[in-house]
């Protein structure tokens, strides 16, 4: 008799292994967009700007959709829709605490943005509050109403972390507001270090994420930080909603950001006065009817992206910004900025000059003759551009889970082109702002008789500059 020698085979099961399937990006609304060019032909969208703004992913314009046919009175009504919409509203609430790992006494405040999220914590700051001078104007100016300093960033990012630590040191200070990735650069802050270094000084740190969120997981607990403020703008969910989370104390004590209905727990009227006793937060800086469909497209977004933040969308926007940065780099006359020599990660920004071409000309002709988005100007941060642009503008190329290598190629072959056989169309400064003449280009496409608002946006975060700097060497060295 004869015995069988094979050994079976090794079953190895989906348990045995780590999964290693890559998570699919989310889809966005508009990916297919088609836009005109100035020589009549139409071609697909590179959104290179979702710094600004980033398009809806579908999954939360399919769950506003959903929401919608219920749409009601938040925490007023005993009908149907509005309890099912008081539940939407707490339940994105939870939603957006998960996501950005808040400890359990934490509070979720709806605002309407980032902006809106630091001004309403400048108002509940006990004390003085530093940044540095690299911020955002909305992390430089929603402080000015109390004690502020800013301490200047230093060339690496270690010598920053010591000109913190020594300007924490120095005085006593309640609160350090910094941003968690820079809106003109994309340079990432090592976040833990930055909460180590302020606890000690017994200060705490808000986190400007208004531009991480939307491309690293945030965890507050493990981090240690004690606030975060985030956009759904900037998270592909543009419905007017952003948040601040964080600490309950300093904001169940402030005023209330804004004072109101539904901020209250009794008004009684005495002596030709209002009196209130105000409710704690979240409410007591929620006055008014809450955007519930803000906050259902936030916390969809949040669900949404929460896989794919620790998976697959680092590793396709590191590809890219590899892809970009080197292209940029091989572009005679173009010029990449950057703060800091040692930063360890980045964010898909890239800003950069070039020579002989004002940013508000490079991206009107990105525009008009390649169907390419970016933003051009100082980015709402003054004094970083005065720094490491020598106070001339920028264009800026952002990227998110949209992007394609499509469209950093377009974009580098535009600025090849450019800077090799210039523009085929002319440009010039119209209310303030470089644009194709003429611009045959039709600017109301939905027919509602509108003119473009030319002057708004060139008013949006300072004045264009239309004359641009002639470069004549690497701009972070460039003096103005
Ligand atoms: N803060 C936004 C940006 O950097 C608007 O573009």
């Amino acid at each position: 008799m004869s015995i069988a020698t094979t050994a079976p085979a090794v079953e190895i099961t989906f348990r045995d292994v780590a999964d290693t399937t890559p998570v699919p990006l989310p889809a966005v609304v508009g990916a297919d967009l088609r836009v005109p060019l100035v020589d009549g032909r139409f071609v697909g969208y590179a959104n290179l700007d979702l710094a600004a703004s980033a398009v809806a992913l579908r999954a939360v314009s399919d769950h506003v959709s959903q929401v919608l046919p219920y749409y009601a009175s938040v925490h007023r009504g005993a009908g149907y829709a509005s309890r099912v919409c008081t539940a939407v509203l707490e339940d994105a609430r939870a939603t957006v605490g998960r996501f950005v790992g808040a400890r359990d006494n934490d509070v979720v405040v709806f605002t309407r943005s980032t902006t809106d999220s630091l001004n309403l914590l400048a108002g509940c700051v006990p004390g003085s509050v530093l940044t540095l001078d690299i911020e955002h104007h909305a992390n430089l100016l929603a402080w000015r109403g109390g004690h502020h300093r800013v301490v200047s960033a230093a060339e690496t990012i270690e010598a920053t972390l010591d000109a913190l630590r020594a300007a924490l040191t120095a005085q006593p200070t309640a609160l350090l507001a910094v941003t968690g990735a820079s809106n003109v650069t994309g340079e990432v802050l090592p976040i833990a270090r930055i909460v180590a270094i302020a606890h000690a000084a017994g200060t705490r740190v808000v986190l400007d994420a208004a531009q991480l969120a939307p491309h690293r997981r945030i965890d507050i607990a493990a981090t240690g930080i004690d606030y975060v403020a985030l956009s759904g703008h900037k998270l592909y969910a543009p419905y007017g909603t952003g948040a601040l989370v964080g600490r309950r104390d300093w904001l169940d004590t402030a005023p209330p950001h804004i004072a109101g209905g539904g901020a209250v727990r009794a008004v009684t009227h005495r002596n030709d006065t209002a009196h209130a006793t105000w409710a704690p937060a979240p409410h007591r800086h929620e006055a008014g009817t809450p955007n519930v469909l803000g906050a259902a497209a936030l916390a969809a977004a949040c669900r949404t992206l929460e896989p794919v933040l620790d998976t697959t969308a680092p590793e396709h926007e590191r590809a890219l910004l590899r892809r970009l940065t080197h292209g940029l780099d091989t572009i005679p006359g173009v010029h990449p900025l950057t703060i800091w020599t040692d930063a360890p990660d980045r964010v898909a920004v890239a800003s950069f000059t070039v020579d002989g071409h004002p940013a508000g000309r490079v991206a009107a002709y990105l525009s008009a003759e390649h169907g390419i988005g970016v933003r051009d100007g100082k980015f709402c941060a003054h004094p970083l551009l005065a720094r490491i642009a020598g106070g001339a503008d920028a264009v800026r190329a952002s990227c998110g889970i949209s992007t394609t290598t499509d469209h950093i190629d377009r974009l580098l072959t535009a600025l090849h082109t450019l800077v090799t056989r210039g523009t085929t169309w002319d440009y010039a400064v119209i209310d303030g702002r470089w644009q194709p003449t003429p611009d045959p280009r039709d600017p109301d496409p939905f027919k509602l008789n509108g003119r473009p608002g030319e002057t708004a946006t060139s008013w949006a975060c300072g004045e264009q500059d239309p004359v641009g700097r002639n470069f004549t060497s690497s701009a972070t060295t460039v003096n103005a």
